[in-house]
């Protein structure tokens, strides 16, 4: 979706919008003053520093600094683009915009999207019927029955949307049918097949049905599950079948769960992936709500970049069969190729599937496993290298040192490799030198590989991580405390802005509040009214919206006295002063050293001007 929205319509946007009721439905809020807090949904905390100001529609953390408009909040919390926030604001809020504004060369793309959307409405109908089968027939009783059976409650099929598709396979074709859908737009749904005497079935009957939704939560595909019964030869049906790939839909690009998980996964700073759907809705129902899922297919390129967005750390949660052992090594292979992500490992005993395990061993025995039951990658590794050897063999013994310290030496942490060093010695009796000496051949192999490159990035973007923390907790010193009370009440107060304009060689210190204010000054010709909103979409730049925010966020007097602004005025004029008197003590010193006694003489009564100016504005 890459069409460009025009800026009227932005605006009908916004203020057609109350910020508050669009991040009500995201963050539970309780007023507090004339602003609105609740905890964060960027990052994990126990109390509230996350502030919605109605008045200004803006929300802000003081924690963690994430802040903009409604738009931006949509963009963070979707993780979407900006029009399709534009357009997410407009759905919530069933808003009436005229698109008529759009322009002519938007139009082939509103084609492609209006057949998307007619598609999804199908999907979403469908899922309605298939809901009421499984929940208000006879038809879906056995299947109801079933889903109670393996531990389902109600709150888990409703959240999750599950139906039931019944043996006849006339459901969908006949609603359809009354609907009158036309025959092209059923055949790319993927929902129906057609028989050779041109009749269209229901593709899907006697399965319980598992609504699959995209990133933004809208259901694009169904996977049903067969439910065995006497009436039916289900003998030749796979236990899952997938809805094919249609314009909606591309299994590459599709997690089972993302769109609800994306939210539990930045509050929790990790994803889990599960192999099975019914394992993410599982643990869901135990309260561990950031699984995902892939389609029944290994994990994709895609679908792993995906998860890089939303987080940097991913737990493997796999069955404990020795297909699930070989998915994972797998899953490893692939996200240390394709990813920067931190991984670790859920391994479940008895061939038990997370479902399995959690209906045998209960619901705290699970939550403690994943909290407290991780396998590092290298350990991991040392039992899959085991796999297959008889390891009191002394020849598959060695080959099987040499595999894992090949591993060890993928381990970028020190200290870890320290323990893994310690623990081999002792399991296997080999002295440390001859392991340390193996490692660090492979050492020094491995070090223009792929692997390396990973850790400098990985290591680039903590470091990066480390400066954006250390700028967000900054110190403000006493300018640029005196700037921002300044650039407030420019904001706030016409007659400021009129009093900074007549001063002649006005102008910030730093050049952030100089472009905020010279911004600001611009957005005051073209619009009659002044929107903290409506700004922060006119400020291109990231730090100055930030900066804007942080300042419109200042608890000041309700008006600015005629002190407070001189105050202000005169740390401004002091500091430049300084600064200018800086500069020309080092161009003193310069001339100290050239024995250049004229230039001397100059600098110096100038220095001594500038100190009395100096203290005559102290
Ligand atoms: N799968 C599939 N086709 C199959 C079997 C499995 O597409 N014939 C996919 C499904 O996406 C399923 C995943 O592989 O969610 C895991 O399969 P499996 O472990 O067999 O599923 P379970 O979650 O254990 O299913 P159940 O407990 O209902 O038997
Ligand atoms: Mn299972």
């Amino acid at each position: 979706m890459a069409q460009r929205i025009p800026e009227e319509v932005i605006e009908e946007v916004r203020h057609q919008t109350n910020i508050v009721d669009v991040i009500g439905q995201y963050v539970q809020l309780k007023k507090s003053g004339k602003n609105y807090m609740g905890l964060c949904p960027f990052h994990n905390e126990h109390s509230p520093s996350f502030s919605v100001a109605e008045d200004k529609q803006m929300y802000h953390c003081f924690g963690c600094g994430n802040g903009g408009n409604v738009f931006k909040f949509l963009q963070e919390i979707e993780g979407i683009s900006f029009p399709e926030a534009v357009a997410k604001t407009i759905d919530l809020g069933n808003l009436t915009v005229d698109w008529s504004l759009s322009s002519q060369s938007d139009r082939s793309n509103n084609k492609e999207d209006s057949s998307h959307t007619a598609l999804i409405q199908l999907h979403e109908k469908a899922a309605d019927l298939f809901q009421h089968m499984l929940l208000n027939t006879k038809a879906g009783e056995n299947a109801f029955g079933y889903l109670k059976d393996r531990g389902l409650t109600l709150e888990q099929i409703e959240q999750f949307q599950i139906g039931f598709a019944p043996k006849e396979r006339i459901l969908l074709q006949q609603v359809f049918k009354n609907d009158a859908v036309p025959e092209e737009k059923i055949a790319a749904s993927g929902l129906m097949i057609q028989r050779d005497n041109g009749e269209w079935v229901d593709r899907f009957y006697q399965r319980i049905m598992f609504p699959i939704k995209n990133a933004q939560g809208k259901i694009i595909a169904f996977s049903g599950r067969l439910l065995e019964e006497e009436t039916v030869n289900t003998k030749e049906m796979p236990k899952y079948l997938n809805s094919p790939e249609t314009e909606l839909f591309n299994k590459r690009t599709t997690l089972f769960n993302f769109d609800k998980a994306r939210g539990e996964a930045r509050k929790e700073n990790e994803i889990i992936l599960f192999e099975g759907f019914m394992d993410v809705i599982s643990a869901w129902g135990v309260g561990i709500k950031h699984g995902v899922a892939s389609m029944g297919t290994s994990l994709t390129n895609e679908q792993i970049q995906m998860i890089q967005r939303v987080t940097p750390n991913v737990l493997i949660c796999y069955d404990g069969d020795r297909a699930g052992f070989e998915a994972t090594h797998r899953a490893i292979q692939l996200l240390t190729d394709n990813s920067s992500l931190d991984m670790s490992i859920i391994h479940l005993p008895e061939k038990l599937d997370p479902d399995e395990y959690i209906k045998k061993y209960g619901a705290s025995s699970f939550v403690e496993l994943v909290h407290h039951g991780r396998e590092t990658v290298f350990t991991f590794k040392m039992n899959y290298h085991k796999q297959g050897k008889n390891l009191d063999n002394e020849t598959e013994k060695l080959t099987y040192i040499h595999e894992v310290i090949a591993e060890l030496a993928k381990v970028s942490s020190i200290v870890e490799r320290e323990m893994y060093i310690k623990q081999l010695t002792a399991t296997f009796h080999f002295s440390e030198e001859s392991i340390q000496q193996e490692l660090a051949e492979h050492l020094a192999k491995n070090r223009q590989t792929r692997q390396e490159n990973r850790e400098t990035r990985r290591q680039e973007q903590h470091i990066e991580k480390r400066v954006v923390q250390e700028q967000q907790k900054r110190k403000i010193d006493r300018i640029e405390k005196a700037e921002r009370i300044l650039l407030y009440r420019t904001i706030n107060e016409k007659a400021i802005q009129n009093q900074l304009n007549q001063l002649p060689d006005f102008s910030f210190v730093h050049d952030e509040y100089q472009e905020i204010y010279q911004h600001y000054s611009d957005y005051m010709l073209l619009n009659d009214k002044f929107e903290h909103a409506g700004f922060l979409d006119y400020l291109q730049d990231e730090q100055l919206k930030k900066v804007f925010i942080e300042v419109s966020y200042l608890e000041l007097d309700e008006e600015s006295s005629a002190k407070e602004i001189a105050d202000c005025l005169k740390v401004v004029q002091l500091s430049k002063i300084e600064a200018i008197r800086r500069t020309k003590q080092a161009e003193l010193n310069e001339a100290k050293q050239m024995g250049n006694q004229q230039r001397q003489e100059e600098l110096t009564i100038e220095i001594i001007n500038l100190t009395r100016a100096m203290q005559r504005n102290k």
